[in-house]
């Protein structure tokens, strides 16, 4: 039938849609499919409810696209998508309710505070931090790609970054600072791909050591023993399940240096299929080329 790649959209990730729309569009091209690119932002939703799609592969990153809005569109329209329905996409755009759920099933989170009002003072800063161990991250809650986020260990820092992470959102999560290597897990078909442990020069694995440079390494398979890797797999299938999340997505970890204990930081429910994104990575190593990967997804839709 006749598919939609949803891509582009409204968010501060649009850029980053752009290519994964792009890149998944030529894989479908590739395999056959008779596919059709639809940005929101420049083509209208009139483009998706009229034109007889068949389904839609949702490529669009962040708010709007991401958090079950589209996902609500394209329900009422009774046109199948990729990913997961309203409610999982709600949530796992959401830093703050993805930690209470996880935290309510004993699931393992750094701790946290959120900071919702205006410019904190001096002394609120100095507050949070000595509650968060003297070291945080800061993150507003519904941006992906790193979008708002820095690392502050006093007073002022802490300030700024709150200051700036407000351009992006009006809740802002102060994570306390975990010390260790980021793994991330793919999901497919609600089954865990191989691991991939990310290592960046930079202080973390910001939006430049996402997208932007060559100092970025990618490890997979990631060099766990079989049984780390076997319960990395399995707390990342049952923190994705555990959220409503079906279908594909990718898990975002640290392991903490000195504990060796695994710290959930968040799900995406529709992961960067640019060249340097990760589920494509995890993909390969797992035998599946890139475009085998964009039909399995597309596999995945249902409506
Ligand atoms: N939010 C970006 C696209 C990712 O998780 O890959
Ligand atoms: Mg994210």
């Amino acid at each position: 039938g006749k598919v939609a790649v949803v891509y582009g959209g409204f968010s501060a990730e649009r850029e980053i849609s752009l290519i994964s729309g792009e890149t998944v569009y030529q894989a479908l091209i590739g395999a056959g499919v008779d596919a059709h690119k639809v940005d929101p932002k420049t083509d209208g939703l009139n483009a998706l409810s009229e034109q007889g799609f068949d389904r839609v592969w949702n490529a669009l990153h962040g708010r709007g696209g991401e958090d079950g809005v589209i996902q609500g569109f394209l329900e009422l329209h009774q046109i199948p998508y990729t990913g997961c329905g309203v409610m999982a996409s709600a949530i796992a755009m959401d830093k703050l309710r993805t930690k209470l759920l996880w935290s309510a099933q004993d699931l393992p989170v750094a701790k946290h505070r959120m900071v919702t009002t205006g410019d904190l003072s001096l002394q609120e800063a100095e507050a949070l931090l000595a509650e968060l161990n003297g070291c945080v991250m800061v993150k507003p809650i519904h941006e992906g790609s790193s979008v708002g986020m820095a690392r502050a260990d006093s007073a002022e820092l802490l300030q700024k970054a709150v200051a700036d992470a407000k351009q992006f959102d009006t809740d802002i999560m102060l994570e306390q600072w975990i010390q260790g290597d980021e793994y991330t897990v793919s999901i497919l078909n609600g089954k865990a791909l191989p691991s991939i442990r990310v290592k960046t020069p930079h202080t973390f694995y910001d939006f430049t050591a996402k997208y932007k440079s060559n100092s970025t390494e990618y490890h997979c398979p990631s060099g766990l023993s079989e049984v780390d890797e076997k319960n990395l797999a399995e707390l990342s299938e049952k923190a994705f399940k555990s959220l409503g999340c079906y279908g594909w997505g990718r898990v975002d970890f640290m392991r903490e240096q000195h504990t060796g204990q695994w710290l959930l930081l968040e799900v995406n429910t529709v992961p960067g299929m640019t060249q340097t994104s990760l589920v494509p990575k995890a993909a390969k190593v797992q035998g599946m080329s890139f475009e085998q990967l964009v039909l399995s997804v597309l596999d995945t839709s249902f409506g």
